[in-house]
């Protein structure tokens, strides 16, 4: 039976218990709507630990002022049912004021892997992860915590902010979770009218193509001007980046070597996209 907390105090109480008896903790963060891609890191998480947690807590300090804070699919019932049916134990769902308390006056701040891909375009964007999920963690104090690699420079963060802040959690990436037509599973997927969902299948379909261009050898500055134009023909509006980086460093890289890692960010209308795929 999934219980639901929303006070620190609450969570903590619960995690004392688990760890009483000894229970391996696993963490599942999420701002909810949750689909497949969710539910998958749920699993993964009930594979290794004996109890799991999910929190659910749409954060707006990782909203810029003109983005999706307030639109952003809300259905606490439905993503509890769904959460249940995998077996997670403890939901925690705090309020505005639990996480952010008046006053609240600390941010946490990444800096190189920041710098690039969705950094530039949505500069807030990190400061406002690495934040709500040091708190989590902290809060929480999980052995395991789980994120998807669909957002593969926010799990890099991540590993890079529980290393240099000595925070004593391993962090699991779990692969991208995809549509029957290799659309990367996402909760803003939910935003594309019919005709735009289906256009959004083009995405897999060229970031594949690239991936494949780009494996044989072609240098980035050749390959991807070209891939601009398909996804911009295939009714991608506005392209944020394409880029071809190393995966560690997400620094651009002129020809595939390992580990190389192809990324996009576009918007069919007002839904931005990202996805990234490995390259070698
Ligand atoms: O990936 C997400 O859903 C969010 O960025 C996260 C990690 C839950 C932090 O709010």
């Amino acid at each position: 039976m999934l219980e639901v907390v929303r006070k620190v105090a609450d969570l903590r109480a619960k995690t004392a218990q688990y760890r009483a008896a000894h229970a391996s903790i696993g963490l599942v963060p999420t701002m909810g709507a949750l689909h497949d891609g969710h539910l998958t890191l749920a699993r993964s998480a009930k594979l290794d630990n004996v109890r799991v947690i999910a929190t659910l807590f749409v954060n707006p300090k990782q909203f810029g002022p003109r983005e999706d804070f307030a639109a952003y699919p809300r259905d606490e019932v439905a993503d509890a049912g769904m959460l249940e049916r995998v077996g997670v134990d403890l939901l925690f769902a705090p309020d505005l004021e639990e996480m952010y308390p008046e006053n609240f006056s600390t941010s946490v701040a990444v800096g190189g892997l920041t710098q690039t891909l969705c950094g530039l375009t949505r500069p807030h964007f990190f400061g406002g992860v690495a934040t709500v999920v040091t708190k989590l963690l902290l809060q929480s104090l999980p052995d395991r915590a789980y994120f998807g690699e669909k957002d593969f420079q926010q799990l890099q963060v991540i590993r890079r902010l529980v290393r240099d802040l000595n925070i004593p959690v391993a962090i699991v990436g779990v692969p991208t979770i995809r549509e029957s037509d290799g659309l990367a599973m996402s909760s803003r997927n939910a935003y594309l009218s019919p005709a735009q969902r289906k256009m959004a299948g083009a995405l897999p379909q060229i970031m594949q193509e690239t991936v494949a261009e780009l494996r044989a050898g072609n240098p980035a500055a050749t390959i991807l001007p070209s891939a601009k134009s398909r996804l911009h023909k295939a009714g991608f509006d506005r392209i944020d980046y394409l880029e071809l980086c190393d995966e560690q460093t997400l620094q651009p890289i002129a020809i595939a070597r390992p580990p190389a890692r192809l990324f996009v960010a576009a918007f069919i209308d007002k839904t931005r996209l990202i996805d990234n795929w490995p390259v070698i």
